[in-house]
């Protein structure tokens, strides 16, 4: 079968399944190893028996829901391609915005500083963690992770995108109260969706649940974080967190609880919808 042919038979199942066309060209590239120029101009090239069946093996998977970034081992991340796997959350497009913000926040609050230390709580695939590291020159950021699997994945994409991010292993800030460690930038996007929501098959299945789910409403890791926030931030520090785009009220009464003399500021993502939450721990207002 020549790759033409091959493709058209995947796009057929594709559609029949009302998924993305785009994943036959992405599992294509992988299995022949080419870049997208390149599939351009073999698609009258014949294709062996063994690539045709591992193809159509990733190609079943994804047509059983597996999400195409697990197939293919990667997913991009403000311009960078970060490994994943089942073991850690799928970077996602709302994080990019908490990073970007997180960004515009150093511009605004620690321009004069010489270092910003900060910690990213639940790093996963360490997205968020590598991101700030590599983007700013003067941040030194460690990730933690209470999944020594998520941590592995982390390392690797230390390693493979050559940032110099520490990891630490433990549940929420307990790494940083054991070390004394205290940071000017606190962020996390922890597992916030409620127990009990339903959620698209690619997600249920496939990725890991100790990534995903927060409690009765979804709020019991801000909880944490917050309650014990003061132990690990300095006297002026950011909170930056991704959140649920209907969990702010529940975070307005914890900031209530935890940090009643804090301002903070609720953003919302690109598709409206609230999504980012920053507390200013003595940092003036803007
Ligand atoms: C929503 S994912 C975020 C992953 C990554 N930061 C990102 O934005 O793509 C939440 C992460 O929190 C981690 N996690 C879950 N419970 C934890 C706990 N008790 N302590 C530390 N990390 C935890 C999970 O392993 C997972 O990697």
């Amino acid at each position: 079968m020549v790759i033409r042919d091959l493709l058209n038979e995947s796009i057929l199942k594709i559609n029949e399944a009302h998924k993305e066309e785009r994943a036959a060209y992405e599992l294509l590239k992988k299995h022949l190893k080419i870049e997208n120029y390149q599939l351009y101009l073999m698609l009258e090239e014949e294709v062996d028996k063994a690539v045709i069946d591992d193809y159509n093996q990733d190609l079943n998977d994804y047509l059983d829901n597996k999400p195409l970034q697990y197939i293919l081992g990667y997913e991009m991340f403000l311009g960078r391609d970060f490994i994943v796997n089942d073991k850690v959350l799928i970077p996602r497009y709302e994080t990019e915005e908490l990073v970007e913000n997180i960004l515009y926040h150093i511009d605004d609050y620690f321009s004069d500083y010489e270092q910003i230390d900060i910690v990213d709580i639940g790093c996963g695939s360490g997205a968020i963690a590598i991101s700030l590291d590599l983007e700013d020159n003067k941040t030194k950021v460690i990730g933690s992770d209470i999944s020594s699997d998520a941590l592995s994945v982390a390392t690797h994409n230390n390693e493979l995108l050559k940032a110099e991010v520490t990891f630490k292993q433990g549940d929420m800030l307990q790494p940083l109260i054991d070390n004394n460690i205290k940071v000017d930038i606190l962020v996390s996007n922890p597992p916030y969706i409620p127990d009990e929501e339903l959620l698209e098959n690619s997600v249920k299945d496939y990725e890991p649940h100790v990534a995903l789910f927060g409690g009765n409403q979804g709020l019991d890791f801000y909880e944490i974080i917050l309650k014990n926030a003061h132990l690990v931030i300095k006297e002026r520090a950011l909170l930056a967190f991704e959140i649920g785009y209907n969990q702010k009220d529940g975070l307005i009464n914890l900031i209530n609880k935890y940090f009643k003399d804090a301002s903070y500021q609720i953003l919302k993502d690109i598709n409206g919808k609230d999504r980012m939450l920053f507390i200013y721990h003595n940092l003036i207002n803007k």
